[in-house]
C-alpha cells in the first residue's frame, strides 16, 4: 500500500472555540487575561516550532532524548498488538521514538493522532509513512474527548495513550482533574498512558526558557495581540506592548504577561469595543505549571492511575510517567 492509502484525515466536530466571546470576556473583566489556546494560530504554531528548539528551551530536547532512550523500555511495559494514540499530536516529531519499537515487536501499527488543528498534522504524518511502510496513520480533528470516543468504537486492542511536551502543564488543578477524569473513563484495564512533565527546578532556568535570548518567545506572546488585530479588526501596535515570563513562587508556575507600556486605549473594531490600558497594567496570557514528581504521581493515583514506572533525565529536568 501506498502512503496515501496509508493514512486518512477525520475532522470529528468543529471546535468550539469562540474567539470574539472570550475576547470580550477576558479583557473586559478587572484583572484582564486571553485564553493560552489562541496563541496556536499558523503565525503562532511556526513560533512554537522554533521555541521548541532554543537553547534555553530545554523542554523539547530534554523529553525527546528520555524518550529516545526509554522507548524500547516503555513499550516492554505496554501489552503487544498495540495500538498508539497521541493527544495534542501536532507535527508527530516525538511519536516516532514510540513506532520504531512497536514495530520492532509487531506486524503492523496504527497509530491516532489526535489534534485540535489540522494545519501543523500533515507534515509530519507524510514523512512517518514513508519511512515506515507498516504504519497506518488517523488523523483526528478535534477535542481529546471526541478523539477518544471515535477510538471506542474503530480502535480494537490495547493502547498506549502518549500526552507529551508537559501540555498538561498549562492545565490548572481542576482542568487536570477533569482531563484525567476524561481520560479515565475511556481508556480500558490494559490500556496504558504515558505522560510528559516538565518538573520543578530553578527559577532563573524555568524564566530563561520563557524569555530566550533571541526573542522568539515574545514574538509568540505579541502573536496574540497580532492575531487579534488580523481576525478581529482590533487596533493593537505591538510596540506598546512588552513580554515578561516570571515565575510565581505560590503557585509553582512561569506566568506569561504582556505589559502595556503606556495609558493607551485600544480599539477592536468587530466586537465594537475600546479597552482601556494603563501604563504596567498587564494581559496575563499564560500559565505554565511546574510539579514535582510525586506531586504528579499522587494527581495521578487521585485518579485512578497506577504509575508504573517513571523515566528522566540524569538531571531530573523532566519526567515521563507511564501508567495504567
Ligand atoms: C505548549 N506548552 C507546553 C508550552 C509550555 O512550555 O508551557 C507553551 C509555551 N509557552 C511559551 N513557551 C512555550
Amino acid at each position: 500500500m501506498n502512503s496515501a492509502e496509508r493514512y486518512t484525515s477525520i475532522t470529528l466536530r468543529s471546535t468550539q472555540d469562540n474567539l470574539a466571546r472570550d475576547v470580550r470576556q477576558e479583557l473586559t473583566g478587572p484583572i484582564k487575561s486571553l485564553p493560552c489556546k489562541y496563541f496556536y494560530d499558523p503565525e503562532g504554531m511556526a513560533l512554537f516550532e522554533q521555541i521548541c528548539n532554543l537553547p534555553e528551551y530545554y523542554l523539547t530536547r530534554v523529553e525527546t532524548a528520555i524518550l529516545k532512550n526509554q522507548a524500547a523500555r516503555i513499550i516492554e511495559l505496554c501489552p503487544s498488538e498495540l495500538v498508539l494514540v497521541e493527544l495534542g499530536s501536532g507535527s508527530s516529531t516525538k511519536s516516532r521514538y514510540l513506532i520504531e519499537p512497536c514495530l520492532a515487536r509487531q506486524e503492523q501499527l496504527a497509530y491516532y493522532a489526535i489534534d485540535i488543528s489540522p494545519g501543523g498534522m500533515e507534515n509530519g504524518v507524510w514523512q512517518l509513512l514513508q519511512e515506515y511502510r507498516r504504519l497506518r496513520i488517523v488523523g483526528l480533528v478535534g477535542e481529546f474527548a471526541d478523539g477518544l470516543s471515535y477510538l471506542a468504537t474503530h480502535a480494537s486492542g490495547p493502547r498506549l495513550v502518549a500526552f507529551l511536551g508537559s501540555t498538561v502543564g498549562n492545565f490548572t488543578e481542576e482542568e487536570i482533574a477533569r482531563f484525567f477524569t476524561m481520560l479515565r473513563h475511556h481508556l480500558r484495564p490494559d490500556d496504558r498512558f504515558l505522560l510528559g512533565v516538565d518538573l520543578l527546578k530553578n527559577p532563573t532556568v524555568l524564566e530563561a526558557a520563557y524569555d530566550d535570548s533571541q526573542g522568539v518567545t515574545a514574538k509568540f506572546n505579541l502573536n496574540i495581540l497580532a492575531r487579534l488585530n488580523r481576525e478581529l479588526s482590533a487596533k493593537f501596535d505591538l510596540a506598546a506592548f512588552r513580554h515578561r515570563a516570571i515565575f510565581n513562587h505560590e503557585r509553582n508556575r512561569i506566568e506569561m504577561h504582556l505589559v502595556s507600556l503606556r495609558d493607551q486605549r485600544v480599539r477592536i473594531g468587530d466586537l465594537g469595543l475600546d479597552i482601556d490600558f494603563h501604563q504596567g497594567e498587564t494581559i496575563h496570557t499564560e500559565n505554565c505549571y511546574k510539579h514535582s514528581q510525586s506531586q504528579m504521581e499522587s494527581l495521578l493515583a487521585c485518579h485512578g492511575f497506577q504509575v508504573l514506572s517513571r523515566f528522566t533525565d540524569p538531571q531530573e529536568q523532566f519526567c515521563l510517567f507511564l501508567a495504567s
